[in-house]
């Protein structure tokens, strides 16, 4: 392959909480996004790089496979597919936006005095790893009910006695008359990389971005 047709690609979520915040970053980078005919593509006119977009959840896979050299995903989401001791060297840096916590929560007639309250019970999640973990280094045996979205209805639906969700703003959970009683997991957008080096032709690009996300990320406070 000619170098000239060598392009990075960066993972980012096509919609969802921190589709808009990653586009401003790597404008903010001085990218300029170029939106396609292809969905899947946006180019960058004024870089050789490409924007892969795809659902979050398949981010930190396409990354590790390197199919991407670059994503921005949601911690919650790396955690979800790497054992804790494997994801700091996945990470290249915090970038302080899409700020959120995994959380239990019950609905707000029943009490709840610590994961202990949580034994023989069932917890409706889209984060079964994470909360697994979590019971198990708390000494609780629960049942994970595993849903993709809308677990925020379970409880009502029969299906589950508690959630394990995420929450940013909590009106999600008070809507659905439910309370949020601990703290799974506290999250942000890291920008993660995958285990080998980007090819020699594009390592002054790769180089180049990420001075300039950690400037965008710094002058963000
Ligand atoms: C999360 C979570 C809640 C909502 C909480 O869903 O599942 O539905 O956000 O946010 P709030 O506290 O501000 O109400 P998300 O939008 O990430 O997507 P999904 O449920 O479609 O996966
Ligand atoms: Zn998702
Ligand atoms: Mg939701």
């Amino acid at each position: 392959m000619p170098s000239e047709t060598l392009r990075l690609r960066i993972a980012v979520q096509k919609s969802g909480r921190l589709a808009d915040r990653s586009l401003e970053l790597i404008s903010g980078a001085g990218l300029r996004v170029m939106k396609g005919a292809n969905e899947l593509l946006y180019r960058i006119e004024n870089q050789p790089i490409d924007l892969l977009r795809v659902r979050d959840d398949d981010i930190p896979t396409f990354v590790a496979d390197g199919v991407a050299e670059l994503g921005i995903v949601g911690y919650n989401v790396l955690a979800e597919h790497f054992p804790e001791d494997d994801l700091e060297e996945r990470i290249v840096m915090r970038l302080g936006f899409g700020k959120c916590t995994l959380k239990i929560a019950v609905p707000d007639s029943v009490s709840y005095e610590g994961p202990l309250s949580l034994e023989g019970k069932r917890i409706a999640t889209s984060y079964p790893n994470i909360l697994g973990k979590w019971l198990k280094d708390r000494g609780v045996s629960a049942t994970i009910v595993e849903m993709r979205g809308a677990v925020e209805v379970a409880p009502r639906m029969k299906i589950a006695h508690a959630i394990c969700d995420l929450v940013s703003t909590g009106a999600t959970l008070e809507a659905n008359g439910m309370k949020a009683v601990d703290l799974v997991l506290a999250s942000e957008a890291v920008l993660i990389k995958a285990p080998h080096a980007p090819p020699a032709d594009l390592a002054h690009v790769y180089d180049m971005l990420l001075r300039r996300f950690d400037g965008v990320t710094a002058s963000n406070g």
